[in-house]
């Protein structure tokens, strides 16, 4: 029974859909239910207990969903908030998040220096660095927060000239020089990835969550049996906390087809 129930999906915008599209993709039989908290974005710029805040109303929706899985597809949301989520959903479905896949991936590559960017609140966390350890061949990691990154993409902002300069301005950042492996820590970046690749000319690996976690949750289910084996139809739903034009538009873009939006109100305020 509980093989048949939805995979829940949540970030706080546009980001977590490249993780649910993964999702998508890899695994057919799964139905996906996704929630983009635009209300409160960007989380990178919230204070620890309002994310914290938001994610246990998001994790109590998705558990009314009857979700077998809730999948945290934000990177700041990974690191300020697991521990709380992980406490309150308990044993009603399973947790992932979106770092844990990305330091076993990279835990295996033969990377020396690592360049890490995400939002201030994932920065200043060091959950990357925190989890990266044991050992490996891995030097030194550093990293930078690039606040503007997610606000530029959630805004499907199209200035080409800017968005590169914003992109080179950070990355030419002295913590960032000579590394030959860089983590986007934040699930939108997958988002703006080819401008980074061409901004290094292709010499630095670039890693995001997008590179293990559809795998990583696939073999999770399958260990606990809850692998979807029905091939039927199943429509994925997408909700959000407040509607924009820009994120229909974006969801459009970026599934090839219309997304069926749905505004929902599960925070107490207006
Ligand atoms: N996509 C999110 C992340 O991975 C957050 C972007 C934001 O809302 O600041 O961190």
């Amino acid at each position: 029974m509980k093989s048949e129930l939805p995979i829940g999906v949540f970030d706080s915008g546009i980001g977590g859909l490249t993780v649910a599209r993964e999702i998508i993709e890899l695994m057919p039989n799964e139905k996906v239910i996704y929630f983009g908290d635009t209300l409160h974005l960007p989380y990178g710029e919230k204070s620890k207990e309002k994310v914290i805040n938001y994610c246990s109303k998001i994790c109590e929706f998705l558990l009314k969903q009857e979700c077998k899985a809730i999948v945290i597809a934000c990177n700041t949301a990974s690191s300020l908030a697991i521990k709380n989520i992980e406490k309150e959903v308990g044993n009603k479905c399973l947790v992932f998040n979106v770092i844990d896949p990305v330091i076993e991936f990279v835990q295996n590559l033969k990377s020396k220096k690592i360049g890490i960017i995400g939002t201030n609140a994932t920065i200043e966390s060091n959950v990357y660095e925190k989890k990266m350890v044991g050992p490996n061949s891995i030097s030194s990691i550093f990293s930078l927060a690039t606040p503007l990154l997610a606000p530029m993409i959630e805004s499907s902002f199209h200035d080409e000239s800017i968005k590169k300069k914003i992109i080179a301005t950070y990355l030419k950042n002295d913590n960032l020089q000579n590394i030959d492996t860089l983590i986007l820590g934040c699930t939108h970046y997958p988002l703006i990835q080819d401008k980074i690749n061409e901004f290094y000319n292709g010499k630095v690996n670039i890693i995001s969550a997008l590179d293990s976690i559809g795998l990583y949750i696939q073999n999770e289910l399958k260990k606990k049996n809850f692998l979807n084996k029905k091939n039927y139809i199943k429509k994925h739903e997408f909700f959000i906390s407040d509607f924009t034009n820009s994120f229909q538009k974006s969801a459009k873009s970026f599934f090839n087809k219309e997304i069926n939006l749905k505004e929902i109100h599960i925070f107490n305020e207006t």
